[in-house]
């Protein structure tokens, strides 16, 4: 009984909590689904990608953190303080990195801060950016591809082996 009471609390408060962030915040977010971004730089990712680069490359945290990560402006510039500087887009990144300031890129998919993602489980797991975030190598700016409700994430555990797949259900894995 004791142990039943102690984990329901938790629930109740969840469940309160998650309701209440979603009145405020799903407008929002359902506003943005599946929007083309503005950028600060107009930087392509077809032009990197064709010219042989990958996506760790730039986006290293991905397999060990929660977070993919966009490189710094030293990243670019370790390229652009000789590659196309007379290209017009390459001198506004010239320009932030002689002002010694960060790309102030934009988010283009952002989970409800009540929601759990982490790139590390997914990248160890075996599944690619693209499983995930579509043809990101056939675009300039990064477009969100599907939208990421709670539905899709559940569609995919569903899907994974059956020793794991009732623990990738529950809601404290994605909601913590
Ligand atoms: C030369 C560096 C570089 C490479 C290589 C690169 N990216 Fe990016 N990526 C960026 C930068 C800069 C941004 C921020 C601008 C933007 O959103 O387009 C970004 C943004 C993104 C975003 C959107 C992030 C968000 O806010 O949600 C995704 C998704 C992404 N990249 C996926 C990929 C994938 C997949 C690949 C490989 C096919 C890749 N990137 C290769 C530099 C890179
Ligand atoms: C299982 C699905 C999935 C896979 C696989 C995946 N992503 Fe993501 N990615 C997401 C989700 C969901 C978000 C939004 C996370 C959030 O807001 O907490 C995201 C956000 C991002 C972001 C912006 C925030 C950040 O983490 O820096 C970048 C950049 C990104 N992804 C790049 C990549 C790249 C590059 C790969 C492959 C190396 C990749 N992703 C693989 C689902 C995925
Ligand atoms: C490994 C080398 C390398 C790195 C690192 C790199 N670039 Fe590039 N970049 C290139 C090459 C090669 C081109 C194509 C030049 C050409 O066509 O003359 C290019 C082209 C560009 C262009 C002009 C074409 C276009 O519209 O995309 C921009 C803007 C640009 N890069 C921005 C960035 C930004 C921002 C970063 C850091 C996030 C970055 N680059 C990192 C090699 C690099
Ligand atoms: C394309 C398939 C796919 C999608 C989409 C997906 N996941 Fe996953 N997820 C996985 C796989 C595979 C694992 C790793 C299972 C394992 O450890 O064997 C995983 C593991 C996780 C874990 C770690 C669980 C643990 O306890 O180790 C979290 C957290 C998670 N996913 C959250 C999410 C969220 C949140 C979303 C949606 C925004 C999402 N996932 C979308 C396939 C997916
Ligand atoms: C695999 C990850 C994952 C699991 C497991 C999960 N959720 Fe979610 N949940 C999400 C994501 C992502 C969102 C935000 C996007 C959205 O609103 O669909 C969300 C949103 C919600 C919302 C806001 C309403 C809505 O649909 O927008 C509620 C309430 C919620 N979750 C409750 C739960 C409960 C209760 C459980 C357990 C039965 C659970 N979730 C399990 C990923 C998950």
């Amino acid at each position: 009984m004791a142990q039943i009471k102690r984990r329901k609390v938790p629930f109740i408060l969840l469940a309160v909590f998650v309701l209440s962030a979603v009145l405020v915040g799903g407008y929002y977010s359902q506003q943005s689904a599946n929007a083309a971004v503005d950028q600060p730089v107009d930087y392509s990712h077809k032009v990197h990608i064709d010219a042989g680069m990958e996506c760790l490359y730039c986006h290293s945290s991905a397999t060990r953190s929660p977070v993919a990560g966009v490189p710094s402006v030293q990243k670019c510039m370790g390229c652009h303080e000789t590659i196309a500087t007379d290209n017009e887009d390459v001198m506004v990144v010239i320009d932030y990195w002689n002002r010694q300031e960060p790309i102030p890129w934009e988010r283009v998919n952002k989970e409800p801060d009540f929601v759990y993602f982490s790139h590390q489980p997914h990248m160890l797991s075996g599944l690619s950016c693209e499983n995930c975030h579509g043809e990101v190598g056939e675009m300039d700016l990064a477009e969100p591809v599907v939208d990421m409700h709670m539905g899709w994430c559940l569609d995919c555990h569903e899907q994974q082996h059956e020793d794991i797949a009732p623990h990738l259900w529950e809601c404290l894995v994605c909601h913590q």
